[in-house]
């Protein structure tokens, strides 16, 4: 066949130029962007507050880490790659870990107190892991949040008006559990993981599932809303 690669380095150095010449120029701009953010990376004052990088950790464009220091963390793995539109938030006191060789896709993730990730987890597009409740279940409570935040998010032209540092704990009171995710597991696109989930090692969560709070054996598939055991997994033994 005409389109089918050549085997030599030479051969194949040629056949690109002919058949794909803008592959060049795309792994040309993934070198150039990987080594200037590593080189960047290096400078006095450039590493993220409260973020932990491990080696060789690929931050793709439109990705957020951000943690609210002093008390947050964020921890990510070596060689992990954040995708594009990742946004991982650790407020309060909240502790992220990521194990190493994970790809975080296209996912949302919300820690107020602790979510841990094992080894080779991925997770698809329009993922979203939370650990708490960010607003009161009563509704005279959840209004008056509402209210606050609705005049906190107001803009102000001129001089900063000093900040309500009086704020009611039972309005500003987010109940949570942990949430921990074991080795080598993989979220199906558009799937929920709320407050207390507990998912083992070598587990599928399908596509548009809702884990709620709970301890889920190891090499289970889980799925519907909310998450059942729809199977459990042959661990592969090489
Ligand atoms: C979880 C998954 C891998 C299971 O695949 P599978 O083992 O081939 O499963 P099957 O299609 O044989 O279905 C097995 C059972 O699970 C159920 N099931 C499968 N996917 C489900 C889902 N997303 N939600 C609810 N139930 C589901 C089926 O109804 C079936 O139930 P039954 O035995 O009572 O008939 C697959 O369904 C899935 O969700 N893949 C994720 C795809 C994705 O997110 N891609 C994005 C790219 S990363």
């Amino acid at each position: 066949m005409a389109d089918q690669q050549p085997k030599s380095f030479f051969n194949k150095v040629i056949w690109t130029v002919r058949n794909r010449p803008a592959s060049i120029f795309s792994y040309g701009r993934q070198f150039v962007l990987f080594y200037s953010a590593s080189l960047l990376r290096r400078l006095p004052g450039s590493s993220l507050p409260g973020v932990e990088l491990g080696e060789n950790v690929r931050l793709q464009k439109n990705s957020c880490l951000q943690a609210d220091v002093p008390n947050a963390t964020i921890r990510i793995g070596a060689h992990s790659v954040i995708y594009e539109n990742a946004k991982i938030h650790a407020l309060g006191k909240g502790r992220i870990e990521l194990g190493e060789e994970s790809i975080l896709g296209d996912i949302r993730i919300a820690c107020r107190y602790r979510v841990t990730i094992g080894k080779r987890f991925l997770s698809s597009w329009n993922v979203f892991i939370q650990d708490f409740d960010p607003h009161p279940l009563d509704p005279t409570l959840r209004g008056t949040q509402v209210s606050q935040m609705a005049q906190g998010m107001r803009p102000w032209f001129g001089r900063v008006p000093p900040r309500d540092t009086k704020l009611d704990p039972q309005v500003w009171n987010f109940p949570g559990a942990d949430v921990s995710i074991g080795d080598d597991v993989w979220i199906g696109a558009n799937a929920t993981i709320l407050k207390g989930a507990r998912i083992g090692s070598g587990c599928i969560v399908a596509a548009g599932a809702v884990v709620l709070k709970g301890e889920y054996p190891d090499c289970s598939i889980l799925g519907g809303n909310p998450a059942k055991l729809l199977k459990t997994l042959k661990q592969f033994t090489p």
